[in-house]
């Protein structure tokens, strides 16, 4: 059966926590979409849901831009289900009243529930212990005609709503947040009780889909792909290489810029082991001759971005018959989310997005709908090693971003180093995979020190390490002082030319990850 014959549409009001309505959805192997909340009816028919979720939003039902869907798709008679706002914007469609709540509820709350039918099937009545996670302004003060309480909260006597006849419920809390203790168990009620659906989306049905889609797009024609070594790339690379074996050519730019060891292990694995046509360019010298003297991080930023874009271009030129360039987009950046907070460039981030439009290929994203745990599902179950699957994030510029200043090769060699050192302890203790990026930057600065008898004059490493779900915020990690002792101890005593180590103790905001 096709994986998409059930699927969950998610309309979105801008909560924070909408993807992570839809990452709880496909935990249970139910496949789901986001779209904005205007989503038109015909659009919604045409997707053709098992059911709609709409989710929560920073907005008031009754702002004057209050965003509204239109209520005709309660006419479709598909099952809805109303989170926070979405309840709230249910109750008001179908004519009961939505105030601000006298006191506004953030956090923990317990659920007394009243009903054990819908949502809440196989759970207890009077249960002292359905810790529920709340965030409202509003609440729902009068419940409108048809539709009856079915659990109460300390502050929310209407905690959770369901209409009498028809598949409609609605939630005053939060059932995607893991502080929702029975929320996996709301949810699960929800897509496979009230929507009848089956778990269908699993990674081997995807890549069993996705391998035979490519088939068809692709016929006999070539795909060139850019490899870079992280996780996205390196799935992409091996999924189409199962669907089209020596149709697809790699090509990996060495710019100099990366780990120790990282392009003999991408090679290693891609061309001898996997027996992908791999290109293997080196231009370390370009990239270092075009960094030479630059010390602002946007100018590194941007020099690198095109140099990329300039070689790769200049390789694939020669393969004249490429009718495809495959990039490893993934959901989170499809999702036409609704923001309600501007845009603002505070990094021009660089990966292949500016390959496209230069290079008039046809595009193939063949993992646009995955969010990235179920990319490194999907690595896993093509074999690809642990190792590949669970490397943190780098960034596409690479080092030049962690090294403040002027990059030298001295410089790339210094920070290598030390990079090797931290990643060697942070996976010796277990801390690697615990934390979502950690590394070694290289400040621009000299400080003194003693080493023997001798007084020295030299670099400092700071080290970055910090605990993120999607890197849009972050934390620094409280790793054990133990590890950081280990760290410092073995930088200072093993890289020539480091006499002192410091710990970034900055979140994100207003910080930010790297450092450039
Ligand atoms: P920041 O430093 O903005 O980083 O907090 C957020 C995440 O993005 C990574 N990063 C990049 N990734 N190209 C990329 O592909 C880039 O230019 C780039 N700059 C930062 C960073 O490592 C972190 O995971």
């Amino acid at each position: 059966m096709n994986i998409h014959n059930e699927k969950i549409l998610i309309l979105d009001f801008g909560s924070q926590t909408t993807q992570l309505i839809a990452r709880r959805i496909r935990e249970q192997k139910v496949y789901c979409e986001i779209h904005p909340f205007n989503l038109t009816l015909d659009r919604i028919k045409e997707i053709a849901p098992n059911g709609i979720i709409l989710s929560g939003g920073p907005k008031s039902v009754y702002d004057k831009d209050a965003p509204k869907s239109d209520p005709a798709l309660f006419d479709l008679e598909i099952p809805v289900l109303g989170i926070c706002y979405g309840a709230q914007l249910m109750t008001l469609q179908f004519g009961g009243r939505v105030e601000k709540a006298v006191k506004r509820e953030f956090g923990k709350a317990y659920l007394d529930i009243q009903d054990t039918a819908g949502l809440f099937a196989g759970m207890e009545i009077g249960h002292p212990e359905y810790q529920v996670w709340m965030s409202h302004g509003d609440r729902i003060e009068e419940l409108a005609p048809d539709f009856f309480v079915t659990a109460v909260s300390t502050h929310s006597p209407q905690a959770a709503i369901r209409h009498r006849d028809k598949p409609f419920v609605g939630v005053q809390f939060h059932p995607e947040v893991a502080h929702t203790l029975i929320g996996t168990d709301i949810l699960r009620n929800f897509i496979f009780g009230i929507c009848g659906c089956k778990p269908l989306w699993t990674m081997q049905s995807f890549v069993d889909t996705t391998v035979a889609a490519v088939r068809d797009k692709v016929g006999t024609g070539r795909v060139i792909c850019a490899l870079s070594g992280g996780v996205d790339s390196s799935v992409v690379a091996a999924l189409l290489h199962r669907a089209i074996g020596d149709q697809l050519t790699c090509i990996y730019v060495d710019n100099g810029l990366m780990r120790s060891g990282e392009t003999e292990s991408v090679l290693r694995f891609f061309k001898e082991k996997s027996g992908l046509h791999v290109i293997h360019i080196d231009a370390r010298r370009y990239f270092l001759d075009e960094l030479n003297g630059i010390s602002d991080p946007e100018v590194k930023r941007k020099k690198i971005g095109y140099g990329f874009i300039k070689i790769f271009e200049e390789e694939a030129k020669k393969f004249g018959d490429a009718k495809y360039l495959a990039q490893g987009t993934l959901y989170p950046d499809v999702i036409e989310s609704v923001s309600f907070v501007g845009d603002t460039v505070i990094k021009s981030h660089h990966n292949v997005g500016g390959l496209p439009e230069v290079m008039k290929l046809d595009l193939i994203e063949p993992l646009r709908e995955l969010f990235k745990d179920e990319v490194r599902n999907v690595g896993l179950e093509l074999g690809l090693p642990e190792e590949a699957i669970y490397r943190q994030p780098f960034p596409g510029p690479g080092l030049a971003i962690r090294i403040l200043g002027e990059i030298t090769e001295e410089r790339l060699t210094i920070l290598r180093q030390a990079d090797v050192i931290v990643l060697e302890e942070m996976k010796r203790s277990g801390y690697y995979r615990k934390t979502w990026q950690s590394f070694a930057v290289l400040l621009p600065i000299q400080t003194v020190g003693v080493m023997g008898d001798e007084r020295t004059y030299e670099h400092v490493i700071a080290l970055r390490c910090v605990d993120s779900i999607d890197a849009m915020t972050a934390d620094w990690s409280k790793l054990p002082y133990d590890l950081l002792g280990a760290i410092s101890n073995r930088v200072i005593n093993e890289v020539r030319g480091v006499n002192r180590v410091v710990y970034d103790i900055s979140s994100k905001p207003p910080s930010t990850i790297e450092w450039e």
